[in-house]
């Protein structure tokens, strides 16, 4: 079954208008030049850009996404911005249920359901992203955590289409640690078998589970080239255009 790599950058919570839109335009320029046309890019900086980035990758085939969005289309709600407003800036995408989402703003799987059935209804992909804790993880429960994160936290509305998921250990991000090889294709197994439960095998065999958590340039050729793994979602790394790109060399080079 060939799935279309998808090589996402998460920039949280960095950059300004002049760094954000030059870190931009370096990506776009170097996309062009890979050899490989079947994988996607994407980028995701934060809302104060997306305008700025959107203009900056014109012309290149790197999609634009956010890092949250709000549930409802639009309303009292300070602060919050909804999937519609995202469509209308440019993006095709939204990340949700990011664990730094989860962590610091109490965010559940139900909430990020809604979160993805609204994408969902404005004609937005939805990245979801999943993963265990530490703790979770050295109590053994990785699994059983990552299964309650996708049949709470993923809708019924989900397909191959709209619906990305993101495998982020939580232990694993920004820390330079990373599961082994076989523990991340072990879990990315697992989880196409959950996905399969919930939404038929079909869509499952289709899905993209990207790898997310310390992806950097010495280990992306060993976690792209796994079995289950279908890209990635990386922090630190997609903030410096290099490590970036290079990450993307090694599966998209060829
Ligand atoms: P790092 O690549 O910095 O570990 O971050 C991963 C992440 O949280 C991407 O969403």
């Amino acid at each position: 079954m060939a799935r279309k790599i998808l090589i996402a950058g998460n920039w949280k919570m960095n950059g300004l208008l002049q760094d954000g839109t030059n870190l931009a335009k370096e990506v776009a320029n170097e996309v062009k030049k890979l050899g490989k046309p079947e994988c996607e890019f994407l980028v995701c900086p934060p809302f104060t850009l997306l305008d700025r980035v959107k203009k900056a990758l014109r012309g290149s085939k790197v999609a634009l996404g956010a890092q949250d969005c709000h549930m409802a289309e639009k309303g009292a709600h300070t602060g919050d911005i909804s999937p519609l407003m995202l469509k209308d800036l440019g993006c095709t995408y939204a990340l949700i249920g990011h664990s730094e989402r989860r962590t610091n703003h109490g965010e559940s799987n139900e909430l990020v359901c809604k979160k993805a059935l609204s994408l969902h209804a404005s004609g937005l992909k939805a990245v979801i992203c999943i993963g265990e804790t530490l703790e979770e993880r050295e109590s053994g429960k990785t699994i059983e955590v990552c299964t309650n994160q996708i049949m709470g936290s993923v809708p019924e509305t989900a397909n191959a289409t709209n619906t990305v998921i993101a495998y982020e250990p939580v232990w694993a991000i920004g820390t330079g640690k990373t599961p082994t090889a076989t523990e991340v294709q072990e879990t990315h197994a697992a989880i196409r078998k959950v996905v399969a439960k919930k939404l038929g095998k079909s869509v499952a065999n289709k899905m993209r589970l990207l790898y997310g958590g310390s992806v950097k340039p010495s280990n992306a050729t060993e976690l792209l080239a796994l079995e289950d793994v279908d890209g990635a979602l990386i922090g630190g790394a997609s903030l410096k255009a290099t490590d970036f790109m290079s990450i993307a060399q090694s599966v998209c080079g060829k």
